[in-house]
């Protein structure tokens, strides 16, 4: 696998006498792509129906002239003022019920055929256009759906569409009533045209209720994507991407990444630390200006599979972003870093953003490789490094992982609907599992919910999965390593009512969860061997054997040698114990990693990456203070 580093750039941004300088400077500093055209309808289309093509075609002229390939974005998150005046109600409207209103971007709601129909018109006259331009080498779909929290909204078209998409699913009010229970305080339906969408209800609305509606956003998602899609590959054979956030589960990445040719994410580690994630003071000030050690990694292998083993970055952080609370530069060598770390999970490209900061609008405080003055910025130098770096060193492919980690989205969703603790979310406890596994020293695969054979891995782990899908199901009874089930696994049925008999449905093993706790914070529950369960704890019973215990002398994990439930949330140092020793079973090597360390194997070599602001020295091997190491496998 070749990897090359990119730019997003934005050609309509700055005096056309520059461009050509602009590009000369990316291909001196070894930039292989640059990414442009996704905020420019306004400059492509300025009245409806009259476009203006030629500076872009110039600007892709002279780019590609200058030895760049250009993927080339289509520009249906920023729909110009026109289109708003065009499609009055095209407008998102939030849960409030307030219109979202035209003067940033993304004021577009999925659900809007009129815009979607527009979004496929201005896909299909650039495909016609560009499909063959031999400088078009890729091109992403819009841009970060979901950004700004665009996935769900609660407009006329949305509640007309629900409507529908109801009335296809379940063909009945009464089968809806009976799959939802909505003979519970009377909320039953006599028609489809009576179900409103789940917002300013009095009290929480009915949980099914939700989460159809989140299924229903995700599909327009999921459709709105797809019509781009398809347009284009009917012009083009370059590959097809989005730029997908991090952590955003509002819609099913696997669905879209089905009809897309290349998973890229937007990798911005400080921002996150700093607007994202937990942690606390003391974890966010070590890592301040690094990010947390393993958001990145995480986002990298998830995606990995969401684009069927082909990730990019296609926008990655060079200095302060302008967006989260706080906005510290990076540590010297984090540009450098964070790029290699994606190369050592698997990415073929990583696209810094943006090419020169600019002078105006919003994200003016946001740094470029470029200051807005021309002159470097510090992350230049670090971009031209690993430029070098990767001409020096040999292709290599992604090695396999021997732990896997399931990830579902709709169960994000349920237990949105449904937290039962404040603190319960899909994403923290995937992220505390996949922890576990990172310090371990473990390359992780991340995997769908239905997936259908387990069989490349020995350690698979699948928290907080609503309910197992058959395939996964009938996987995990041929599994021949140990699987990890839980905790709230395979307790709801599709509709998120609780079965009976009660969960989980695991192979050959008789486990029941009986009744179900969440915690604050300052609660924990001892387990025997060591460590504690936080924020969940599940009841369980049945004839399979008990394989650890709360020090109460309940249940901690049940099962079989080959799989297992495991009753709560277990806190950091827990869930490293729990890996290790079932690592130690599974005969695999493990190790603990120094706070901030991280490992990666790829085919060939073994790269380590030091989050911390002090060189660390580990089984022989000095990695410098926000650096990156690595040595071939022996
Ligand atoms: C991303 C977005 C870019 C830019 C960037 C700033 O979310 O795709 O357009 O806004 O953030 O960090």
């Amino acid at each position: 696998m070749n990897r090359t580093l990119g730019v997003c750039y934005y050609p309509e941004h700055w005096p056309e006498d520059q461009w050509a300088e602009d590009a000369a400077q990316m291909v001196a500093t070894g930039l292989t792509w640059v990414r442009i055209g996704e905020f420019g309808w306004s400059r492509m289309e300025p009245t409806p129906g009259h476009f203006t093509w030629d500076w872009l075609d110039r600007a892709i002229d002279v780019l590609g002239g200058a030895g760049l390939k250009i993927i080339l974005g289509t520009p249906t998150a920023t729909p110009p003022r026109w289109m708003v005046d065009k499609h009055p109600d095209m407008l998102a409207v939030d849960a409030q019920g307030h219109p979202r209103k035209f003067g940033s971007r993304r004021h577009y709601d999925f659900s809007h055929l009129g815009y979607r129909e527009e979004c496929r018109r201005i896909a299909e006259i650039m495909g016609k256009r560009y499909g063959e331009n031999p400088h078009i080498a890729a091109w992403q779909i819009d841009n970060e759906y979901d950004c700004h929290d665009t996935t769900l909204s609660y407009s006329d078209a949305a509640r007309k569409g629900f409507q529908d998409w109801l009335a296809q699913k379940y063909q009945s009010p009464d089968a809806l009533n009976r799959a939802w229970g909505n003979v519970f305080w009377s909320m039953e339906y006599d028609s489809f045209d009576q179900i409103d969408l789940p917002n300013l209800t009095v009290t929480e609305p009915n949980h099914p209720h939700q989460l159809a509606f989140q299924r229903y956003s995700s599909d327009q998602v999921v459709a709105f994507n797809k019509v781009q899609a398809d347009v284009l590959r009917r012009h083009s054979d370059a590959p097809l991407i989005h730029n997908y956030m991090g952590r955003i589960t509002t819609f099913d990445h696997w669905k879209v990444g089905a009809d897309l040719d290349i998973a890229s994410w937007d990798s911005y580690p400080i921002g996150f630390l700093s607007d994202r994630l937990e942690g606390t003071p003391e974890f966010k000030q070590a890592f301040l200006r690094q990010g947390h050690p393993d958001m990145q990694a995480f986002h990298h292998d998830l995606y990995r599979a969401v684009g069927k083993g082909r990730l990019w970055v296609m926008e990655q952080q060079p200095g302060p972003v302008n967006w989260a609370p706080y906005n510290p530069a990076p540590l010297p060598g984090m540009a450098r870093l964070w790029a290699w770390e994606a190369f050592a999970h698997g990415a073929e490209t990583v696209c810094y953003f943006r090419w020169r900061q600019a002078p105006f609008a919003q994200e003016q405080m946001h740094a470029g490789l470029l200051r807005p003055d021309s002159a470097p910025a510090p992350a230049l130098a670090e971009a031209r490094q690993v430029a070098d770096e990767i001409a020096d060193l040999p292709n290599a492919g992604t090695a396999r992982s021997q732990a896997a980690l399931v990830f579902d989205y709709e169960s994000a969703w349920a237990w949105n609907a449904q937290p039962q603790g404040a603190d319960f979310e899909m994403f923290r406890l995937a992220f505390a599992a996949y922890g576990a596994l990172r310090r371990a020293g473990l390359n992780v695969d991340i995997l769908p919910p239905d997936v259908a054979d387990l069989s490349d891995y020995k350690l698979v782990l699948a928290p907080g999965i609503m309910r197992l899908s058959d395939p996964l199901r009938a996987a995990l009874g041929r599994f021949e390593g140990i699987a990890l089930i839980g905790p709230r696994s395979d307790t709801k049925t599709d509709e998120l009512a609780i079965p009976t008999p009660l969960g989980p449905d695991l192979p050959g093993l008789d486990i029941s969860v009986t009744l179900t706790e969440s915690m604050p914070p300052a609660d924990a529950i001892p387990l025997t061997e060591g460590g504690t369960f936080r924020h969940w704890f599940e009841h369980l019973e049945g004839n399979a054997p008990v394989l650890a215990k709360t020090a109460s002398g309940q249940p901690a994990i049940m099962g079989s040698d080959h799989l297992r439930y495991l009753a709560g949330w277990p806190d950091p140092d827990t869930f490293d114990m729990i890996v290790s020793a079932t690592c130690a079973e599974l005969g695999l090597t493990t190790t603990k990693l120094p706070d901030g360390l991280r490992v990666r194997d790829t085919d060939t070599h073994r790269f380590y990456f030091n989050y911390t602001t002090a060189p660390l020295t580990w089984e022989g091997t000095t990695i410098p203070a926000a650096g990156v190491h690595w040595e071939p496998l022996t």
